[in-house]
Formats: structure tokens, C-alpha cells, sequence
């Protein structure tokens, strides 16, 4: 039976929360040179109402952990691990059973999203399709809310009378971003959600639906490679190296203690606020390339580009136990981090890698 625009927003106002686990998720590509883990040993756990930021250079695995985190890796794809949605395994599910989580309990938002509108459909009628997708609801009733999205994302109402051409490219990604949104999923997976936005549409948008998040007790996984939006968004941060998570724990923490080299890399290669004395500290690139992943080095992944590497690293592989809200590194040093984080603030620690290019 159709509903009205209150009972509508009622209802996904009261949705539950969502509390994520992965456990030891591993993702298994085919290609025509062999298969290889685009990533594997990852665990971790966001808690309901909570935002986990995901960081690292491209190529790291981010967009594959959250693909898999709604099943939509390639068919080919070989998935392995456990994905608990409020306890219930979703690498086990069936087809049927997957369609009443995904989008309903934990949506997805892509930067390539936005090119997957119909061209030939009214953008309205497209928010209205995927909302009565979903929930029993009239034409008028989904309009109304389709509305209030673009009310959420910044875009003038009359716009959904509007075809995908006759947006901007921002203007079509607050589209899939007020789409994602529209069945307040517990869980909302972002994977760049913000790059074609200009810096400051990028942090209204971004404001606005941490706000909303916030409010109904939502969670968010939201990858980024910009630091500086993730210490803005998130309590919890997880930074990814060559298909593992290297270093996880409380984002203020991380970006001001990093136990990783990785981690203290990354930090480098980011603009800083001055210092005291108004010197901003200058911006020293990692040299190199992530490793091949088809056959990936023994020992620490990181070990071929990390600074302060030693034997052990080139054979011993360093573990991670993610827990709550610990703050933990894969690195055999965790006791020599401020040492570390003292010699990588210079530009000459990495400088010294030589031969790496
Ligand atoms: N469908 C695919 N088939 C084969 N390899 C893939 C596929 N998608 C991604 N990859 C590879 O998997 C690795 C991780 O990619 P991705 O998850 O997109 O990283 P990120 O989002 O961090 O840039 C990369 O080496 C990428 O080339
Ligand atoms: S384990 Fe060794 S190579 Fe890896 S990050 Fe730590 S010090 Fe560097
Ligand atoms: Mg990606």
C-alpha cells in the first residue's frame, strides 16, 4: 500500500543502525598473467554511527575492499573472508538475500557513478525509480523526497525535471551522491564521492552528509587519498599499502603519531600547516612504486621503499591485529616510531633511496 512523504521519511528515519566486521577479506583477480590477491588479511570493524576513513596511493586496493564490501566485484572475481552486516555474512548470501541489503542497508557511492545515469530518463525519474525500487511508495510520495535529497546535495528542485546532458559534471555527482543517500542505508560506502567537485562543494557536500550521517546514526566507510578530508570526517582511520591495511586507529592519533613509515610517508607528501616558527615543512614524495602483486615480495610489502628496513623485514612478514580502537601498524618497529617519525620529516631519509625510481 502506498504510503505518505512522513510516513516515507519516518520509516527510513528508523531504520537500524549498522555494525560492519570484515574479517580476513581477501579479493582474487584473474588476469591474463596469472591471478593475484588485490587484497587479503584485511579485517576490521566499524561500529554503528561511526566513520572509518580508508587512505593510500592508487592502486592499493581501496576501491576493491569496498566493491566487495556490496558484492559487485567482477564475476570472475574470487571472494574470501567474512563480511558480517549486523551478524549476517554477506559473502554467503544468495542473490535474493543480497538485494535486501544492498542499497537498502549499505549503499555505494562511485565517482564513475555518475556516469552510469540514463541519458534518456528525467533525473528525478531516476531518483524515483531507485526509491520505489525499494519501499512501497507512490510517484508523488518518492518526487517529494527525491526533492529533499537535492535539497541534502545542494541542487535546486526544479533540476529533476532536468536530463543527465543538461548537468555539470559536480551537478551529476551530487546526483548519484542524493541517489545513494535516498534509502538512509545504514552503512554508506563512499569511494571518492567528492573528486569531481570543486574544494569547497567538496566540503559542503561532504559536511552535509556527515551531518546527516551523524543525525540517524549512520556509518561510513569513506576512501579518500586527501588526508586532510578524512582528519575532517573521520574518527577512525585505516591506511592501505599493496592490498593490506598497514596501519589503523583513531584518526587524530594516526596523523599525529603514525607508527607506519608508510603512514609518516603519506603524511610527507601532504601540504601541513606551518609550524611555530610559520615554516611550512616541505613536501618529500615516497620513491618508487607499489610492488608487483603477481608474485609480491617476501617480508614487509613496504620494505623495498621504507627508509629504516632491515634484514628481518626482507623475509619476515609483519603482522596487524585490528581491535576496536587500538592504534596498530604492520611494522616489526613499533617501539622505534618516534625515531622514525623524526628522521622522515627529512627530505634526506628518503632521498637516500636511491636506485629506487
Ligand atoms: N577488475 C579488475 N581486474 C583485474 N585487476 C583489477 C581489477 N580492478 C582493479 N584491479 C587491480 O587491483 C589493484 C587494486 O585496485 P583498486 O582496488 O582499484 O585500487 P585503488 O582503489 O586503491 O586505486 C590494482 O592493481 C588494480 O590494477
Ligand atoms: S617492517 Fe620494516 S620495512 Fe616494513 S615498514 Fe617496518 S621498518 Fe619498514
Ligand atoms: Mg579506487
Amino acid at each position: 500500500m502506498a504510503i505518505t512523504f512522513e510516513q516515507l521519511q519516518a520509516q527510513l528515519d528508523e531504520k537500524p543502525s549498522v555494525h560492519l566486521e570484515v574479517l580476513d577479506l581477501a579479493v582474487t583477480y584473474k588476469t591474463v598473467k596469472g591471478s593475484f590477491h588485490a587484497v587479503d588479511n584485511i579485517s576490521f570493524e566499524v561500529a554503528p554511527g561511526s566513520n572509518l576513513g580508508l587512505v593510500g596511493e592508487s592502486g592499493c586496493g581501496k576501491s576493491t575492499v569496498v566493491k566487495a564490501l556490496m558484492r559487485l566485484t567482477p564475476e570472475d572475481a574470487a571472494l574470501s573472508g567474512r563480511v558480517l552486516v549486523n551478524g549476517a555474512d554477506l559473502i554467503a548470501m544468495n542473490a535474493e538475500q543480497l538485494q535486501k541489503v544492498r542499497w537498502t542497508q549499505i549503499a555505494l557511492v562511485t565517482q564513475s557513478a555518475m556516469n552510469s545515469l540514463d541519458p534518456v530518463v528525467r533525473v528525478g525519474d531516476q531518483i524515483v525509480e531507485s526509491i520505489r525500487a525499494h519501499v512501497g511508495t507512490s510517484y508523488a510520495t518518492a518526487w517529494k523526497r527525491a526533492e529533499a535529497l537535492f535539497a541534502m546535495v545542494g541542487l535546486p528542485a526544479a533540476r529533476l525535471r532536468e536530463y543527465p546532458h543538461q548537468f555539470s559534471g559536480g551537478m551529476r555527482q551530487r546526483t548519484v551522491i542524493a541517489m545513494a543517500l535516498s534509502l538512509n542505508a545504514g552503512l554508506l560506502l563512499a569511494d571518492e564521492p567528492t573528486t569531481a567537485l570543486d574544494p569547497i562543494m567538496q566540503d559542503q557536500v561532504l559536511a552535509r552528509i556527515q551531518a546527516l550521517q551523524k543525525s540517524l546514526h549512520r556509518s561510513m566507510i569513506l576512501v579518500t587519498h586527501d588526508i586532510a578530508v578524512v582528519a575532517e570526517t573521520c574518527e577512525m582511520v585505516a591506511v592501505m599499502y599493496a592490498g593490506r591495511i598497514v596501519e589503523y586507529g583513531p584518526t587524530a592519533t594516526v596523523l599525529t603519531k603514525p607508527l607506519h613509515p608508510y603512514t609518516m610517508g603519506l603524511e610527507n607528501a601532504f601540504p601541513r600547516m606551518p609550524s611555530g616558527d610559520g615554516v611550512r615543512p616541505p613536501l618529500i614524495s615516497i620513491r618508487g612504486g607499489l610492488p608487483n602483486l603477481l608474485s609480491p615480495p617476501k617480508g614487509c610489502r613496504f620494505a623495498q621503499r621504507c627508509p629504516f628496513a632491515t634484514e628481518r623485514c626482507t623475509t619476515e612478514d609483519p603482522i596487524i591485529d585490528i581491535k576496536a580502537s587500538s592504534h596498530v601498524a604492520a611494522c616489526h618497529y613499533p617501539s622505534r616510531a618516534e625515531e622514525f617519525r623524526r628522521k622522515a620529516a627529512e627530505a634526506e631519509t628518503w632521498n637516500a633511496m636511491e636506485g629506487i625510481t
